[in-house]
């Protein structure tokens, strides 16, 4: 393999927005952090060196990690955290994934901040599935809070309430020309009149699906989560925490200038509202520049239908075949995920220490920790604390059902699950509570999408399919930081096949030491 090298040094640094200056974890001092580019098949090395006062993780998002769940980077479950002073080389093999995918820290709220792209180029013998763009961006939202994130977090779990929420959404860390402070920074995109740009977009944000949208202007939806779709001409995009969109960009509209806006999805998002975050898309050569913009009109807030355009992987030869499926029927179960201290789920499994995870997560009884509108399964009962984790056989056909559930909360609200090591094929999605009679024959077998994300819909269910064909441990959770620390999440754990190519790669010699438990 080609290998690319990279040297992530996470420390505190200095960072002004809103007019206010704070200091805050960054990796080599950007915000967001360096853009990571590769063509597939290469491997990535990155040497991460924590020279914060604070412990760090770094999760390559999307990216499989085949046969090597070492440095996956998720705090407790594949790793225990990279203390002050120390330092882990990450080894991230890039196999099928080709687009856009992001790196974040995986522990605590960390993300917040430290954050960046990763593009995945075609190998050198090869060229896009659409016409070569005339140049390409990459475009990151994220959020900023006035207040230190380290503090935030940890208020938010000491109430037991929502939350602080944030104070702007960003694009490539600007909050961009409405809010305070901002103006002279917000991003501009110059185009060409006739060329056409890919833009390579992340949803950063911790706790928000937004709506993207550019004034006057389609696009064309070509890739998602570091695969290609087939083309779909949209004229906005929904993109939920965690998912990668890329899309072409035609300057094909009058020479100007153009707002490129992003807001919010949830009508109203925990209380307050939000201004869009904005990027000036300018069309180069001699006309008069117009002083004020003006901002797309967004779909509807909450309007799930448009939060779901009909994106299509351009093939299906993987998709699982199930048609009696090892079935998970539930959000999370009923069970509150707790990560273990001081400890993590892979080395526990790969050692057989004892106590620090049950491989029991419950696979039948439907539902509960999170929230459906009126629905109350007959077997309801309070969630439990535990870190359970389902296993599962090497090369087991598994079809997921994410039920949505509103159990106190009134509303309810989608939730973009996140699963690590896999990609899935997201074979349906209703509203209101899944049918497993009526609903399955309703199943897009044909041509569904392929990600590391799927938006449960508030009150409703999607239902996900994937090969367990990558031995190790694997994160599942929602991608709303909020939710995730609540507790939202789970893991899988994959066994070794048969063949020698069909188990786990041993540890790396650097990684990370777990505390010693506190003595009793
Ligand atoms: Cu993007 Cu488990 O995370
Ligand atoms: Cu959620």
């Amino acid at each position: 393999h080609a290998v690319v090298h990279h040297k992530f040094e996470v420390r505190r640094t200095s960072h002004t927005r809103l007019c206010t200056t704070k200091s805050m974890l960054t990796v080599n001092g950007q915000f967001p952090g360096p853009t990571i580019y590769a063509r597939r098949g290469e491997l990535v090395v990155v040497d991460v060196i924590n020279r914060a006062d604070a412990n760090i993780t770094i999760h390559w998002h999307g990216v499989k990690m085949p046969r090597y769940p070492w440095t996956d980077g998720a705090d407790a479950v594949t790793q225990c955290p990279i203390t002050p002073g120390k330092s882990f080389r990450q080894r991230v093999l890039l196999s099928d994934e080709e687009g856009t995918l992001f790196w974040h820290a995986h522990i605590d709220w960390a993300r917040a901040t430290v954050y960046g792209a990763i593009v995945i180029l075609p190998p050198k013998t090869h060229t896009y599935p659409f016409p070569k763009p005339h140049a390409e961006f990459p475009i990151l939202l994220g959020e900023w809070w006035n207040d230190d994130v380290q503090q935030v977090y940890e208020d938010f779990m000491a109430s037991g309430a929502a939350p602080q929420l944030s104070d702007a959404f960003l694009v490539n860390g600007q909050p961009g020309d409405l809010y305070p402070c901002s103006k002279q920074d917000t991003l501009k995109l110059s185009v060409e009149p006739g060329k056409t740009y890919l833009i390579r977009m992340v949803n950063a944000m911790m706790n928000f699906i937004t709506f993207f949208k550019i004034k006057d202007h389609n696009v064309t939806v070509v890739g998602m989560d570091g695969a290609y779709t087939k083309p779909l001409n949209t004229d906005h995009i929904a993109i939920i925490p965690g998912q990668t969109i890329d899309f072409l960009l035609e300057a094909n509209q009058p020479p100007s200038r153009y707002y490129m806006a992003a807001r919010v999805y949830a009508g109203a998002p925990l209380g307050r509202t939000y201004l869009p975050t904005t990027v000036i898309v300018e069309y180069v050569g001699n006309y008069t520049r117009p002083s004020s913009l003006l901002l797309p009109s967004f779909p509807e807030f909450d309007d799930f239908r448009e939060a779901s355009p009909p994106i299509s992987a351009t093939g299906s030869e993987a998709l699982p075949t199930t048609t009696t499926p090892s079935k998970l029927l539930g959000s999370m179960n009923n069970v509150t995920m707790l990560l273990p201290k001081t400890q993590n789920i892979l080395e526990a499994y790969y050692k057989g220490i004892r106590g620090v995870f049950t491989p029991d997560f419950p696979a039948m009884t439907p539902i509960i920790y999170n929230f459906t509108q009126g629905y109350k399964p007959e077997n309801l009962a309070p969630a439990h604390f535990g870190t359970a984790v389902y296993m599962l056989d090497y090369n087991s056909e598994v079809e997921m059902v994410l039920q949505g559930t509103d159990y106190g909360y009134g509303d309810g609200i989608d939730h973009p699950m996140h699963l690590h090591g896999h990609s899935f094929y997201v074979v349906g999605t209703g509203y209101g509570n899944f049918d497993p009679n009526t609903d399955p024959p309703n199943f897009n077998l044909i041509d569904p999408p392929l990600g590391n994300m799927v938006a449960v819909p508030r009150n409703g269910w999607s239902a996900i399919r994937f090969k367990a064909n990558n031995p190790g441990v694997w994160f599942m959770h929602c991608h709303f930081e909020r939710h995730h620390s609540w507790g939202m999440m789970m893991a899988f754990i994959v066994k070794d096949g048969e063949a020698p190519n069909e188990k786990m790669l041993p540890p790396p010699p650097d990684m990370p030491r777990c505390e010693a438990p506190p003595a009793a």
